[in-house]
C-alpha cells in the first residue's frame, strides 16, 4: 500500500473517550482505517495536560494545548504560564483550540478577546501554529489575529461562506473541513470545498461530535475522517489518493509533523 494513502485527523478531542484503554481502542481503529496521525485538541487546562499525556503514550497522537473561548473566564494568572510549560513538550504541535464564540457566549466577550490575544501571543513566542474556533465572531477573530501578527494556523470546523474562506486564505491560514460536509444540508460548505485549493485544505472529525454520514447518531471518532476525505474527493472530482496526498503534505507543513 502506498504510504501517501494515509490520512490525518487534525482535530479530535481524545480526552472525551476516557481511559487510556478506551483511547487505545479508538486509535487502533483509526490506524486500521489508515488514519496514521491524530491531533488531540485541548479546550481547558485539564484537557491540555491530558492531550500531552496521550501524545506521550501513543505514537500516532500529537497534541495541541489551549483554552476554548467557552472557558476563557477560567483563565487565571498562572494558566498561560502552565500552558507555556506544557507546550514545550516535543509532541505539542499547535496552540488550540482558541478563538471567539459569540453564538453561545459562555464567557463574556471582552474576556474571550483578551484570552484569545494572550494565547496568540504565546503561539508567536513558541513559534507554533494556532487552531482557531470562530463562531459568529469573524470580524473580531480576524482583527485580533492580524493585531498579533499571526501567520500560521487553521480555521477549524469551517462553517463560513466563500467570502470568509477567501479572507482566511489571504491571511495564509488553512481551512479545515469536518463532518457537516457529508450532510445533506451542507449548504455553503460544498461551495467552500470547491473554492479552497487542495493545498490549503485540512480534514478533521472534531470527534466525539459531528459524526459524518453514514454514521450520524453514533459517537464520532478519528477513523471516520475517511468519509470527509471521500466527500471532498467527490466534490472536487479527483481521486481520493489526491486528497490524501495533499492533505498529508499540508499537515506536515503546518504542524511540522513528519509524514
Ligand atoms: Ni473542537
Amino acid at each position: 500500500m502506498n504510504k501517501a494513502s494515509n490520512l490525518t485527523d487534525t482535530h479530535a478531542h481524545l480526552d472525551f473517550f476516557g481511559s487510556d484503554q478506551a483511547v487505545e481502542k479508538v486509535i487502533s481503529r483509526a490506524l486500521m482505517n489508515r488514519v496514521n496521525r491524530t491531533i488531540t485538541i485541548a479546550d481547558r487546562l485539564e484537557s491540555s495536560y491530558r492531550a500531552v499525556e496521550l501524545a506521550q503514550k501513543f505514537d500516532s497522537v500529537y497534541a495541541a494545548v489551549g483554552i476554548h473561548p467557552h472557558d476563557a473566564k477560567t483563565v487565571g494568572p498562572n494558566t498561560i504560564k502552565e500552558l507555556k510549560e506544557l507546550a514545550k513538550s516535543p509532541k505539542v504541535v499547535a496552540i488550540g483550540e482558541i478563538g471567539l464564540d459569540y453564538y453561545r457566549d459562555h464567557s463574556p466577550r471582552p474576556v474571550q478577546q483578551k484570552v484569545f490575544a494572550q494565547l496568540l501571543g504565546l503561539a508567536n513566542e513558541l513559534e507554533l501554529p494556532v487552531v482557531v474556533h470562530d463562531r459568529d465572531a469573524d470580524k473580531d477573530v480576524i482583527r485580533i489575529i492580524a493585531e498579533q501578527g499571526i501567520k500560521k494556523g487553521v480555521f477549524h470546523c469551517f462553517s463560513g461562506n466563500v467570502s470568509l474562506a477567501e479572507t482566511v486564505l489571504s491571511m495564509n491560514f488553512y481551512i479545515s473541513i469536518a463532518g457537516p460536509i457529508t450532510f445533506k444540508n451542507s449548504g455553503n460548505l460544498v461551495d467552500v470545498a470547491k473554492f479552497v485549493p487542495l493545498t490549503k485544505l485540512l480534514l478533521e472529525t472534531d470527534s466525539p461530535y459531528l459524526t459524518p454520514h453514514p454514521y450520524r447518531g453514533r459517537k464520532n471518532e478519528p477513523a471516520y475522517v475517511r468519509f470527509i476525505a471521500e466527500r471532498i474527493a467527490d466534490i472536487k472530482g479527483v481521486d481520493i489518493s489526491v486528497v490524501e496526498a495533499s492533505t498529508q503534505e499540508n499537515v506536515s507543513l503546518l504542524f511540522s509533523i513528519p509524514k
